[in-house]
């Protein structure tokens, strides 16, 4: 179904409850309606954003259209939770009521000063002429949860050098000054972040761009930047638009990545880096933001989607949902990602397994739906392997291991319902190790799978049959194993 403007810019403020009841009815209808992942009661959920930790809780606010699949007007929409487990519905954070966003309240960062939490974020405007103005706003949310946007924008519209693609707001507290990056495209098309400096995160001055490496295929935008330290390293992470696959590389419509090397030089924009890096290997996975807890973590949560594309959930009136909860931690100059902790708060009954395989498939009878499943395999004989999940009824998910091409491949050919499938069904990735560790999360619809202790993470959403819950083990070689599994 083809969305008009003025359906895509309708609020949900303007429609009677009956109209959103009945949005409600058409979403409770859904198959694939997520089990312990942040999605939206209707309409489409984007970006996480304002992700912090404040007065005893973790608040993550996404951006959300109410009225359906599409990117229509955007709000903020607000959860919270004490342990990244049980998330708390706080309802509508930002609404697109004002004149500096009045055509969207659009991505941006959190940041707790003093008694506060300060979210910034791109006030999406357009003229009578349908002509973009981004604001660069402000809000203040305080202890009782009441928000208050400022009256004026930090950043009026972008500099010269750049268009009207300038946005995502992210602020952070260094070196005792504030420094805000945007994404953005030049007007000669190239994706730069910038930066501005703050010395009360009112009044704001422009300093240039980030200076990276000027490397080929690096994209026309750079979307939702985000900058952490952590042993010594600088990561610059962001989500390019506009690179073009390269063999197993970029095959998803647009990319989330992260250049890593000598913390920036702020004084200058100075960065020197490794090359760009993506941060997930699986088909669905975009706009992540970081923050870093009260216990010294940084934390990352994406958004498990990606913009430019349908959603099978479409029909249904609702779109997406987001990642759990990941730990990212710096070691050796690679950049690891691990569900946290908390999230064994999931884990109900628990089965245990120990075997070898040897140019043999084992089936296990009476998996559940949804699951958390850990799985060491010894490599020294094995030539390949595969792990088939959501098996049956002519359909399967096979995460697979080939040992002479030293490669991981999530394969999805079979896996169910896709709308997407321009975009080729499997993904994979080089791999040399010792030994392989399995870990992944199975929700109703997606899927996060994490390879040696987050050294590389796969993260898709799937869509298969109610009936097709068979998990199979296949070797070629000799392995032997471990497998935990709980069921979700
Ligand atoms: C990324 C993005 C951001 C923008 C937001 C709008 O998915 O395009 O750049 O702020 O989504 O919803």
């Amino acid at each position: 179904m083809e969305w008009t403007r003025e359906e895509r810019y309708r609020r949900l403020e303007d429609v009677t409850q009956e109209a959103y009841q009945k949005l409600l009815e058409q979403v409770a209808k859904s198959p694939y309606r997520q089990k312990f992942h942040i999605q939206p009661k209707t309409g489409l959920l984007n970006d996480p954003n304002g992700f912090s930790y404040y007065k005893g809780r973790y608040h993550l606010f996404y951006q959300w259209f109410p009225l359906g699949p599409v990117h229509g007007v955007k709000y903020w929409y607000h959860v919270s939770s004490e342990d990244l487990l049980n998330w708390k519905d706080e309802g509508v954070a930002l609404k697109p009521d004002s004149f500096y966003d009045s055509h969207g309240v659009f991505s941006g960062s959190g940041l707790v000063v003093e008694d506060e939490l300060h979210l910034f974020y791109t006030g999406n405007t357009r003229t009578a002429d349908w002509i973009r103005i981004p604001y660069q706003c402000h809000a203040v949310m305080d202890q009782s949860g009441n928000i208050k946007k400022a009256k004026f924008p930090l950043i009026s519209d972008s500099p010269s050098g750049f268009t009207d693609n300038f946005r995502d707001p992210k602020v952070i507290e260094y070196q005792g000054q504030y420094i805000c990056l945007i994404g953005s495209e030049t007007t000669d098309n190239r994706g730069k972040i910038v930066y501005y400096k703050s010395e009360n995160l009112v009044d704001w001055e422009y300093q240039g761009t980030i200076d990276t490496a000027d490397y080929s295929n690096a994209g026309y935008m750079w979307e939702c930047p985000d900058y952490f330290e952590q042993n010594g390293q600088g990561v610059l992470l962001f989500s390019p638009q506009g690179m073009s696959a390269e063999g197993e590389k970029y095959r998803n419509i647009f990319q989330s990545g992260y250049l890593m090397g000598n913390p920036i030089d702020f004084s200058t924009g100075q960065f020197h880096h490794n090359k760009f890096k993506e941060l997930d290997r699986g088909f669905d996975f975009y706009a992540p933001q970081t923050m870093q807890d009260h216990l010294g973590r940084r934390l990352l949560v994406g958004w498990l989607g990606l913009p430019g594309v349908d959603c099978v959930t479409d029909a249904y009136g609702w779109a997406h949902c987001l990642t759990l909860p990941r730990e990212l931690v710096v070691e050796k100059s690679h950049l690891y990602q691990r569900p946290v902790k908390e999230l064994e708060g999931l884990r109900k009954s628990h089965r245990h397994f120990v075997g070898d395989l040897n140019d043999e498939t084992f089936s296990f009878s009476e998996t559940s739906r949804t699951y958390e499943l850990q799985l060491s395999l010894t490599l020294d004989e094995l030539e390949y392997f595969a792990l088939a999940l959501r098996e049956g009824d002519g359909e399967k998910v096979v995460f697979s291991y080939d040992s002479s091409k030293a490669r991981l491949q999530l394969d999805l050919s079979n896996a169910g319902e896709t709308v997407t499938a321009e975009y080729g069904r499997t993904r994979s990735c080089e791999f040399q190790a010792d030994s392989l560790d399995i870990h992944l999360f199975l929700d109703e619809s997606s899927l996060e799978i994490f390879i040696n202790d987050g050294f590389e993470v796969f993260t898709s959403r799937i869509f298969s049959k109610k009936d097709a819950n068979g998990l199979q083990l296949t070797s070629k070689g000799k392995t032997s194993y471990e497998l935990d599994l709980w069921e979700i």
